[in-house]
């Protein structure tokens, strides 16, 4: 790592941030960066203050990518705050935003896509077609307009890290995948920009994902390793949340995604459930 810092800079042309980059590696200099969607909470600035602590150069990117949304998802309402952002990642010490428009991400007549066949099939590839190809697609993009060394990632997003990890390997991008643990309020409720959407009430059953998963970690902490019965301990507080509906709920190795019936070796139980209509995930890793 090199000493001097760069003055705080918002680039909003593709073509202006390839070239900063291009600079600043012949420079010498590392680059991290931290592909996120905006309104940003802890989790992201746990992303943010780890990269600082590993690059020289800290590139925070914010774009809400429409690829990655059905189309009857949640992105014409997805939660903004620009400047609330740009603050948080200054205090944060990210020496570039990188925040680009719809219009120069996605050209007209766009129609090149990443797929990551097997990993994206499962849990939220299933629930939420095409969602995968959004992201590997925005995250290649992003990739090569930010030319970083370390890229980091939340384990929030389990399958979604997993699939990073995939395609980073598959088309050799040379990049160094940080995945970062899951960072979540003092009552348990992983953070996310979603959180916003929760009335009250909601917000309180929200905790019965959080729950079933440390219901199951005790179990596994008892000597249980069935997986049916594991699951059962994770889907028990959804008994006592009337307005929650699991969309699924399952454990798989924590590398290949591969559904376990016994948890015989590193795993990950993962959940997600809409709680009112608002759909939250999260997951919990578990070792035998
Ligand atoms: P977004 O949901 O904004 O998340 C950006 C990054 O923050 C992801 O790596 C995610 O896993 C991480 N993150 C979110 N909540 C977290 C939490 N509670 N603890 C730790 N990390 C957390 O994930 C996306 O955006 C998009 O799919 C993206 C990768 C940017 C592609 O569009």
């Amino acid at each position: 790592m090199t000493a001097s810092r760069l003055p705080f800079e918002i680039i909003r042309d593709p073509a202006a941030m390839r070239a900063k980059v291009e600079d600043l590696r012949r420079d010498g200099r590392t680059l991290a960066v931290v592909p996120t969607m905006g309104y940003l909470h802890e989790g992201h600035l746990s992303l943010l203050r780890a990269a600082r602590a590993r690059a020289d150069v800290v590139i925070l990117t914010i774009f809400v990518n429409p690829t990655q949304f059905g189309p009857t998802e949640d992105l014409a309402r997805y939660p903004r705050d620009e400047d609330g952002d740009l603050a948080k990642a200054r205090s944060c010490g990210v020496d570039l935003a990188f925040c680009p428009d719809v219009a120069a991400m996605y050209g007209p007549g766009a129609q090149t896509f990443v797929t990551v066949r097997e990993l994206e099939q499962p849990m939220c590839g299933e629930r939420r077609p095409g969602h995968f190809a959004g992201v590997a697609t925005i995250v290649t993009k992003l990739f090569n307009l930010t030319r970083p060394h370390l890229a980091f990632f939340g384990e929030k997003d389990f399958q979604q890290l997993a699939i990073i990890r995939r395609l980073v390997r598959d088309l050799d991008f040379g990049i160094e995948v940080v995945g970062l643990p899951i960072v979540r309020e003092p009552d348990g409720l992983a953070m996310s920009s979603r959180n916003v959407y929760l009335a009250p009430d909601h917000r309180r059953q929200a905790l019965a994902l959080s729950r079933g998963l440390a219901a199951a970690a005790a179990a596994v902490a008892a000597g249980e390793r069935d997986a049916a019965a594991l699951l059962a301990a994770a889907r028990a507080p959804f008994a006592e949340a009337p307005d929650a509906r699991l969309d699924y709920l399952e454990l798989r190795g924590a590398d290949d995604l591969a559904p376990l019936t016994r948890l015989d070796r590193r795993a990950v139980m993962a959940v997600a459930a809409f709680v009112g209509t608002t759909r939250l995930i999260d997951n919990r890793v578990l070792q035998p």
